[in-house]
């Protein structure tokens, strides 16, 4: 019997819930070569989503690539790996080097066979003669029209995603959004999908000023409906040969704050407790079991964020898990939490919401981790 819930990796199709309007408008935009721009905080979803859609363009027919942007270290060696990637797609690895030579003219490609690796195909690009800036954009210009001339030459469509695309500001400031941009933009048989989980770095990629402003539509990834996501989980359970007392989903959902990844992750971790028990029924006591274990086994990294923070940032970060994100500068939580000012508290915020610790949904603050949210509102005081 195999755990039915998947975290911490991009879902399969069978463990994939909902979502079904966002990939049909995503898969409709790509074919249509839209430049999308999918937005949403960390772990919602969106490369999973990505993957749906990229699955369904490819059995159409529409060549698909995807790239991780944040995995390099550096422009050159995005570039790398992006010529690398567009010679890989339909072009059988003995004619990359010829076709990366013929189109990119600025610098000489170095195209490695790795001979050990199991399998054909596998082969990396360099190009070694790159120096300077300058040499490094006169280059990305030409492997940013890749896409472009891949999906002529093979007389197909074709989607490119960009994952984790907030990291190429880190790459060279605004001359890489540029010169992408302008690429993007002459391809009308390419769609793009530039997704990111860095929502206030994306939402000021994609404002006034800057190269990728209307370039195309927005899709701001949400929450999947709690009670779509409770209903999946129980049957999951059920289907798996463990039966999950009623209510069980919804208590999931409701203590993962509804957070994909936790949701999965709690019932992947109850599910796995109560099988090698040998159990057949996963009740609400199971878990809380089970969440007792995770706080466990997390404490040595949740006592050393508590570390990390100020005595005032903790005193907020409690408020926040125990008012349950609201009223925070109103008088009586302010004296009931001895948080001071206003402007204290919100430079406290400020700080949680940099590091990444909460964050804003509208008007509330939600503890982006829920296990660190029960950790604390449990061993802290
Ligand atoms: N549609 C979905 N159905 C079920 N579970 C999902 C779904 N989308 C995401 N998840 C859960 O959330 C986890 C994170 O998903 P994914 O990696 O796609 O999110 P992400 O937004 O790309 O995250 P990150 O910001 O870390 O890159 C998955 O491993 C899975 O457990
Ligand atoms: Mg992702």
């Amino acid at each position: 019997m195999q755990n039915p819930f998947v975290y911490g990796e991009v879902v399969p199709g069978e463990s994939f819930v909902d979502r079904e309007v966002e990939l049909d408008r995503l898969i409709g935009d790509l074919a249509a070569g839209q430049k999308v721009f999918l937005i949403s905080p960390r772990r919602y979803g969106k490369s999973s989503l990505i993957r749906q859609a990229l699955n369904a363009l490819s059995r159409r027919g529409v060549l698909t690539l995807d790239i991780t942007v944040s995995s390099y270290s550096s422009y050159l060696s995005f570039l790398e790996g992006y010529a690398r990637a567009l010679a890989a797609v339909e072009t059988r690895s003995e004619r990359a080097r010829g076709w990366l030579t013929k189109v990119i003219q600025s610098t000489r490609p170095e195209v490695r066979y790795d001979s050990g690796a199991a399998g054909p195909g596998r082969f990396s690009v360099a190009f070694p003669l790159v120096r300077n800036e300058r040499d490094v954009n006169r280059l990305a210009n030409e492997v940013f029209t890749l896409p472009g001339r891949l999906a002529a030459e093979q007389k197909r469509s074709m989607v490119v995603a960009l994952d984790e695309f907030q990291a190429i500001d880190g790459f060279n400031g605004g001359s890489v959004e540029h010169a992408l941009r302008a690429a993007a933009q002459q391809q009308r048989q390419v769609g793009y999908v530039f997704a990111g989980s860095e929502p206030s770095l994306m939402e000021k990629m994609i404002g006034p000023r800057r190269p990728f402003y209307k370039a195309g539509p927005v899709m701001r990834l949400q929450k999947i409906p709690a009670d779509v996501f409770a209903a999946f989980i129980e049957s999951k359970f059920g289907r798996s040969g463990i039966r999950a007392e009623v209510g069980l989903g919804a208590a999931i959902v409701d203590l993962a704050g509804n957070l994909p990844y936790d949701v999965q992750r709690l019932a992947h971790e109850t599910w796995d407790d109560v099988r090698s028990a040998g159990g057949r029924r996963a009740t609400l006591d199971a878990l809380h079991t089970t969440l007792a274990r995770l706080l466990a086994e997390q404490e040595p990294i949740f006592e050393a964020v508590w570390q990390r923070l100020t005595l005032a940032q903790r005193a907020v970060f409690r408020a926040v898990v125990l008012e349950n994100g609201h009223g925070l500068l109103s008088a009586d939580v302010r004296a009931r939490y001895r948080l001071g000012g206003p402007s204290s508290i919100q430079t406290s915020l400020s700080a949680l919401l940099k590091q990444d610790l909460v964050l804003k949904e509208g008007n509330q603050y939600v503890v982006v981790d829920s296990l660190l949210r029960e950790w604390i509102a449990r061993r802290t005081f």
